[in-house]
């Protein structure tokens, strides 16, 4: 079977810079139309000129290929309305991060209180908000702790678009029903995982990622609302690479490199529940639909023909291993 998607999107992604960004940027770039871009550099990007000088690499690395566009966002501070408006025709959004939520998130927000000057600027301007959505609680319960700022945020700002990145409870899937003005991405790897694949027997550095993989009934809730291409639910890989020593050491870096194999992955879960239809949806219409995207026009062909995902990606002087490392899937790129 030949199944051909069109625009793919990455609606979440890490491409980090430098020497890992060249060898990262490409392997999306083969799959995928168009990704937003994660502001969480060292330092984070926060100006209309480090926005410039990040997509300019981005595209440096991807061999200036008009097929895939970069989204870019902004690290969520609190910006005058000067800057906001200055920011506004350069970037897709801004991305919310709670301080110390995750990688390189140090300088996010402190109390949601400090940052709502911003977002109530953010609001009249038609910028889109997008949220790592987890409190500084026990790390099972983060996320469903959040789910109050979410509420609050949905409800005092009706017109701001709020988008819940990587969604990993059911709770959360419940949320994008109670209110217009919330959208979720969910990953690639809460479609499959739980927390016993990451620490249920021998720890699995490369599956560890924040928000952390939840209980066997959130992930059915995503994977249900994924399946049927909830209209509010869109890809957004969340493929954060970090080199090898910084995952297979004591101290694990948060991420999960999934950005060469997501699209062959998704193709094996919709075909095996039958639900092969709605993967256009899921990975390129819904977010058209939700942002007014027009992403350039690409297609990607996919069969069922098995594919052995490579053992590690390296160049330029990294070596990052994948999700799945070294295991044959059932789908491939063709
Ligand atoms: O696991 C994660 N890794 N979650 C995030 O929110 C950030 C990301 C990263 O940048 O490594
Ligand atoms: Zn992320």
């Amino acid at each position: 079977m030949i199944l051909e998607l069109q625009s793919p999107l990455d609606m979440h992604l890490h491409v980090r810079d430098a020497q890992m960004l060249r060898l990262v940027a490409p392997l999306s770039a083969d799959s995928f139309a168009g990704a937003v871009i994660m502001p969480n550099l060292v330092p984070p990007v926060t100006s209309v000129d480090s926005v410039e000088a990040y997509r300019s690499r981005i595209m440096q690395a991807v061999g200036d290929n008009e097929h895939f566009k970069p989204y870019m966002t902004a690290f969520f501070k609190n910006y005058t309305e000067s800057e906001l408006l200055a920011l506004k025709d350069h970037v897709f959004g801004l991305k919310l991060y709670p301080a110390g939520a995750t990688t390189n998130s140090e300088g996010g927000v402190k109390g949601m209180d400090e940052a709502e000057s911003t977002i109530r600027l953010m609001e009249e301007m038609g910028i889109p908000l997008l949220v790592h959505g987890e409190s500084h609680g026990f790390v099972m319960d983060r996320e469903e702790e959040f789910l109050s700022v979410y509420r609050h945020l949905a409800q005092k700002y009706p017109k701001l678009t709020i988008s819940m990145e990587h969604i990993t409870t059911a709770s959360a899937v419940g949320l994008l029903d109670e209110f217009e003005n919330l959208v979720a991405t969910v990953t690639l790897q809460h479609l499959f995982i739980t927390l016993d694949d990451v620490a249920g027997g021998m720890l699995k550095p490369h599956l560890f990622c924040k928000p952390i993989a939840k209980r066997p009934e959130d992930r059915e809730a995503l994977l249900e609302a994924a399946l049927k291409a909830h209209p509010k639910l869109m890809f957004g890989s969340d493929s954060a690479p970090h080199p090898i020593h910084a995952k297979e050491s004591c101290g694990c870096a948060a991420g999960v490199f999934t950005a060469p194999l997501a699209l062959p992955k998704l193709a094996e879960l919709f075909a095996k529940h039958d639900c092969i239809a709605n993967l256009q949806a899921f990975v390129s219409d819904n977010a058209c639909k939700i942002y007014g995207l027009t992403p350039p026009k690409t297609s990607v062909k996919l069969e069922d023909k098995p594919m052995s995902i490579p053992s590690s990606y390296e160049g330029f002087g990294q070596k990052v291993i994948p999700m799945d490392a070294g295991e044959t899937i059932s789908w491939s790129i063709i």
